[in-house]
C-alpha cells in the first residue's frame, strides 16, 4: 500500500488531548489540501478522531474550526489556485469557508476504539502510561489490518517495548511532536531495532508533508528531548537543594530559576519549564526513564513530595498556567515555599537580597527575547559567555556549573548512542526548547 492510499484512512487516538488535538489539526489541514489536489479529487479521505472524553471531542471540533479558519486565512493564494475551477467562489471569505467545510468534511469523532479498525495509519497521543498504551496497542493489533502503521507520540516509553508487548511486528515508530504540535517545527523520529524500513521512509515523508524538521533518536527511554530536559531539571533541583540551607526553599527556587533564565539566556528558567510541562508529567517521565535506564538513578524525592502536596503545575484547559514551583498571575508573581506550604510574593523585599547574593549579570547580557531576534546573536553569545567565565560572582559560578552539566548531558547522549551526533542533540534543544545555543558548545 503506498502512502497516498494510506492517507485516505487515518486515525488519531487521544485526539482531544493537548498533543492529540494539535496532531488532529495538522492532519485535518493535510487531508483537506490533499482532497483538493488533482489526484485527491478522485479519492475519498477519512480522519477518525477518537478519545474517551466525549465532551472534550465537542471542544475539539470547535478548536479545529477556529484553527482551520486561521490556516485558510494565511493560505488564501494557494487555496484560490486549488479552487480555480469553482466559479462560485469569488471573495476570499468564500474560499476560506469552502476550505473549512471541505476539511471538516473528512473528520469524524468517536469514543469507540473499534471505529479505527479500517485505518491505514494511526497516530496515538494518549496518556504517558505504559500499561494503558500496551493495552490499546494490543487491541489495535487484533482489530486493525496487518499493514496498519502506528505512530506513537510517547515522550519517553521505549518503542521496542510497545512493539514487543503488543506484537506489532515492527509497525510502530516513535513520532515525537513537540508542544504545540501545529506550531513547533521539531519532530523526533524514534526507530527501534524492529521498526520496518518502509515505515521509517513513510514517517520521514509524512514529516516533510507536515513541514516538520526531523531529528532521529535511538530507542532509549526519554530519547533526546527528555534525555536532556529531565537530567537538566534534576541538576537544577540539586543546585536548589544545596542553596536551600542558606536562603530557604523559596529563595533557592527563585535563584536557580533566575540563573537558568537570565544567566544562561534561555526562554524560561528551569522551574518555570518544569511547571509548564507539569510536575506530574516530569515525575511520570522520570519514572519511565528510571525503569529502563540501568546505570543511572533517575529519581527526585522533592518531586514526589510536591506531588503529595498537590503542587503540580501544568495547564488548565484554557491554556493558562497552573501554580507549581511558581505562581503565575500576569507573569510570575510568587514562589512556592515548601517550608511553609504556601506561596511567597515576589516583591522587592524578597528578591533584592537574593539578587544581591547572585551579583550583577555579566557584561554583554541581553535577554533571550532580544537576542533571539538578533542576527549577530552567535557573536554576542560568545562575547557574553567569555565575560561570564571571567566573572567571580555566585551567579556566574552557578551558571558555569549549569552550562558544564548541560554539556555533559549532551555528550552523554551522543556517547551512549541516544543521539547520532552532537548536532542532533543541539538541534533538539534549539528547535524543540528554543534555546539559542546547543548544550554541546565551546562556551565551557
Ligand atoms: N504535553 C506535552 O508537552 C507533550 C509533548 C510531547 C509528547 N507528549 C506525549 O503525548 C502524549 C499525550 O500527552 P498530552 O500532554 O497530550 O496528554 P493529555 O492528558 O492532554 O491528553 C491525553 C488524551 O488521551 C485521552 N485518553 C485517555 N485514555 C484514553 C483511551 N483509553 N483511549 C483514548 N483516549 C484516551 C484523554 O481523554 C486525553 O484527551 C503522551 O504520551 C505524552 O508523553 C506530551
Amino acid at each position: 500500500m503506498d502512502l497516498a492510499e494510506r492517507y485516505q484512512d487515518v486515525g488519531v487516538i487521544g485526539a482531544a488531548g493537548k498533543m492529540g488535538s494539535g496532531i488532529a489539526l495538522l492532519l485535518t489541514q493535510e487531508l483537506g489540501l490533499r482532497k483538493l489536489s488533482p489526484d485527491g479529487r478522485e479519492q475519498s479521505f477519512k480522519l477518525t478522531l477518537m478519545d474517551v472524553d466525549d465532551r472534550a471531542l465537542d471542544g475539539l471540533k470547535r478548536y479545529l474550526r477556529g484553527q482551520l479558519r486561521k490556516f485558510a486565512e494565511k493560505n488564501t493564494v494557494r487555496l484560490r489556485e486549488l479552487y480555480a475551477d469553482r466559479a462560485d467562489l469569488v471573495e476570499n471569505a468564500e474560499i476560506i469557508q469552502a476550505f473549512i467545510d471541505d476539511a471538516l468534511d473528512v473528520v469524524r469523532t468517536t469514543t469507540d476504539l473499534g471505529a479505527l479498525s479500517r485505518n491505514h495509519m494511526i497516530f496515538e497521543a494518549i496518556l504517558e502510561n505504559i500499561d494503558l498504551k500496551v493495552k490499546i496497542y494490543d487491541q489495535l493489533a487484533k482489530q486493525c489490518g496487518p499493514e496498519t502503521y502506528f505512530f506513537t507520540n510517547t515522550s519517553s516509553i521505549p518503542i521496542g517495548l510497545l512493539d514487543e508487548q503488543a506484537g506489532l511486528g515492527g509497525r510502530i515508530i516513535g513520532y515525537h511532536f513537540y508542544n504545540p504540535p501545529a506550531v513547533q517545527k521539531l519532530l523526533e523520529l524514534i526507530t527501534s531495532s524492529k521498526t520496518r524500513p518502509d515505515l521509517i521512509e513513510a514517517g520521514k515523508q509524512i514529516a516533510a508533508d507536515l513541514k516538520k524538521k526531523v531529528i532521529p533518536a535511538n530507542d532509549v527511554a526519554g530519547f533526546i528531548g527528555n534525555g536532556h530536559f529531565i537530567r537538566d531539571g534534576l541538576h537544577g533541583i540539586s543546585e536548589m537543594q544545596a542553596l536551600r540551607a542558606e536562603v530557604g526553599f523559596a529563595g533557592a527556587v527563585y535563584m536557580i530559576n533566575r540563573i537558568t533564565q537570565d544567566w544562561l539566556i534561555r526562554p524560561m528558567g528551569i522551574f518555570q519549564l518544569i511547571d509548564y510541562v507539569g510536575i506530574d508529567v516530569f515525575q511520570c517521565i522520570l519514572g519511565v526513564m528510571d525503569r529502563f535506564i540501568d546505570d543511572e538513578k533517575l529519581h527526585s524525592d522533592l518531586i514526589d513530595t510536591l506531588m503529595d502536596k498537590d503542587v503540580r503545575g501544568g495547564q488548565r484547559s484554557d491554556g493558562s498556567q497552573k501554580s507549581g514551583f511558581l505562581r503565575y498571575e500576569k507573569g510570575i508573581s510568587a514562589v512556592y515555599d515548601l517550608d511553609r506550604g504556601d506561596y511567597v510574593a515576589l516583591d522587592a523585599v524578597f528578591t533584592e537580597p537574593l539578587d544581591e547574593k547572585l551579583g550583577p549579570l555579566p557584561e554583554g547580557y541581553l535577554p533571550w527575547r532580544v537576542l533571539a531576534r538578533d542576527r549577530a546573536k552567535d557573536e554576542k553569545l560568545a562575547a557574553y559567555f567569555a565575560n561570564l567565565a571571567k566573572s567571580d560572582t555566585l551567579g556566574a559560578r552557578l551558571a558555569l556549573r549549569y552550562l558544564q552539566r548541560s554539556k555533559e548531558i549532551g555528550e552523554y547522549l551522543v556517547r551512549s548512542g541516544v543521539a547520532g551526533t552532537p548536532q542532533d542533540v543541539n538541534g533538539v534543544l534549539l528547535n524543540g526548547f528554543y534555546h539559542l545555543y546547543g548544550p554541546i558548545n565551546d562556551y565551557v
